[in-house]
């Protein structure tokens, strides 16, 4: 279990299931390169796999499992593409679990026979026989696979660890590394939600820790307080049930705890659904400002139930949506336009992406800062107090998307932004202190169009600075 960060993400299934074209569009997903091993193994044998295997099956088989190993033990990190035999070696399934995120590519023995019938497979020669073996294969496949997928964003999700799924709360027994687990959460979220978290992490659960509501959880006096109370060794597993400052502050206790422990992080707003939860970033606050201390500490798991989200109030939706709208417009669809379910799962998939990527924020992640810089000058120029984050970033996306001549309709209508009363002085020294903070230029992330954000863009102070005073009240 855990994100493919510096592992391959392999691709498991039976013949017919559409490893080679899924695998293409994950690794074109994840900028990885493919490996088909079937083609590699034909390009080493200068053979073609049927003319292979008349020379017997377990001389193929062998050959199979060779260069899949020494695939495996290669890095950087790729997508590879299985043959549907090679789970069949012992030797394959070990190093599969230590060198990979493994997914099953999910097929129908119907759509399976279907798709390679009349080839020249030589296990698909007659159908009963292909049936049987399809039958005789399942279990290794099931034992073998971290997930199963049926799209390129399923396994994108499960790449990055991630599991998305209502009804999934009660699932998270099952969902967790197997080892003790302490569960830490937000003391309000844990009065609606932590009786059924506790419930399914039964008997495991070796201590309950509750975090202030809000930005008061990422503050070292309350992440100090959990580290006293924690009661778990190396092996244990903190799992944060609560929103982006739960999640944030929790894992940053585990990142620290022990020099590093396990976490889950088990998101209820939708910020952490479809953002703060995913991506390996943890932080508390300092007075000096936000997320100034923390840790890359990606959870093991990230397990998203949309279902939650019933008992959001209105408000903490809204702070989400903006999140969403930004989500939209940098893959270029309308996503606020989804049900509320599917909505979360394209989002979440679409920040997995970025961030295996780019798991360490080394460059391309930056991109999710999209009306960030503006957002963050009128936070800071409201003291943190009379304008929130998602507010700031409704009108921040606002800023963006005019620097970039690009239709505001959808933030207009979805966001309804009304500029703010802050000094406007303040917000642009907010602003330069960013600048400071970086290589002393400006530098921001807009759109050619939206779907294609680029970051690392200048532009003329002036521009920037009446951009930004367009926000502003007054
Ligand atoms: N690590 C990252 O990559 C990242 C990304 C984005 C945001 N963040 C951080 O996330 C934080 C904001 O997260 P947030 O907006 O989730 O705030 P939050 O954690 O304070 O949650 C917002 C409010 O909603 C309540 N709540 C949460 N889930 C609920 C539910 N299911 N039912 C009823 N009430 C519920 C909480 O008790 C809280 O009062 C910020 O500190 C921000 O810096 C981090
Ligand atoms: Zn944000």
């Amino acid at each position: 279990m855990g994100p493919a960060l510096d592992r391959h993400v392999a691709l498991i299934g039976f013949m017919g299931a559409g490893k080679t074209t899924l695998g293409r569009e994950v690794a074109e997903r994840l900028a990885r390169p493919f490996v088909d091993l079937d083609v590699e193994l034909e390009h080493e044998a200068g053979l073609a796999v049927p003319k292979l295997f008349e020379q017997g099956e377990a001389l193929f088989r062998a050959k199979e499992a060779k260069l899949t190993l020494d695939r495996l033990r290669t890095r950087p990190p790729a997508v590879l593409a299985l043959g549907g035999g090679a789970v069949t070696s012992h030797e394959v399934r070990a190093a599969l679990r230590e060198h990979a995120v493994t997914v099953l590519v999910d097929v129908s023995v119907e759509d399976a026979w279907s798709r390679v019938r009349g080839g020249d497979r030589p296990l698909a020669r007659d159908e009963l026989t292909f049936r049987a073996l399809y039958e005789k294969r399942r279990p290794l496949y099931d034992e073998t696979a971290d997930a199963r997928a049926s799209t390129a964003e399923d396994v994108v999700l499960a790449a990055a660890a991630v599991h998305v799924e209502p009804g999934s709360l009660a699932r998270l027994g099952e969902l967790v590394p197997d080892a003790p687990v302490a569960l830490v959460s937000d003391a309000h979220v844990a009065g609606i939600h932590g009786a059924a978290a506790q419930v399914a992490l039964g008997a495991r659960l070796a201590g309950v820790h509750e975090l202030p509501p809000g930005e008061g959880a990422k503050t070292i006096d309350a992440v100090s307080r959990v580290w006293e109370a924690l009661a778990l060794d190396r092996s244990g597993v903190l799992i944060a049930l609560g929103g982006g400052c739960t999640t944030d502050a929790a894992g940053y206790a585990a990142a620290a705890y022990l020099r590093g422990i396990r976490w889950v992080a088990a998101p209820s707003s939708l910020v952490g659904q479809v953002d703060a939860a995913i991506g390996g970033k943890t932080a508390i606050d300092l007075p000096q400002g936000k997320n100034l201390v923390g840790a890359f500490h990606w959870p093991a798991r990230t397990v998203i139930d949309p279902t939650l989200l019933e008992t959001l109030p209105e408000r903490e939706w809204r702070e989400g949506l903006a999140e969403v709208v930004k989500t939209g417009l940098l893959c270029g669809e309308p996503l606020w336009e989804r049900p509320p379910h599917e909505l979360v799962r394209r989002c979440a998939a679409f920040k997995s992406q970025v961030c295996l990527r780019d798991p360490y924020d080394g460059g391309e992640r930056n991109v999710l800062n999209l009306g960030h810089t503006f957002a963050h000058a009128l936070e800071a120029a409201a003291g943190y107090e009379t304008v929130t984050h998602g507010q700031a970033v409704a009108l921040g996306l606002l800023a963006a998307l005019r620097l970039s001549g690009v239709d505001t309709r959808g933030v207009d209508e979805v966001l309804h932004p009304r500029p703010v009363r802050v000094d406007r002085d303040r917000a642009w020294a907010a602003l330069q202190r960013d600048k400071k903070r970086r290589d002393g230029t400006i530098r921001l992330v807009l759109l050619d169009a939206p779907g294609r954000p680029v970051w690392g863009v200048e532009r003329p102070e002036h521009e920037v600075r009446a951009a930004l005073d367009a926000l502003i009240d007054g």
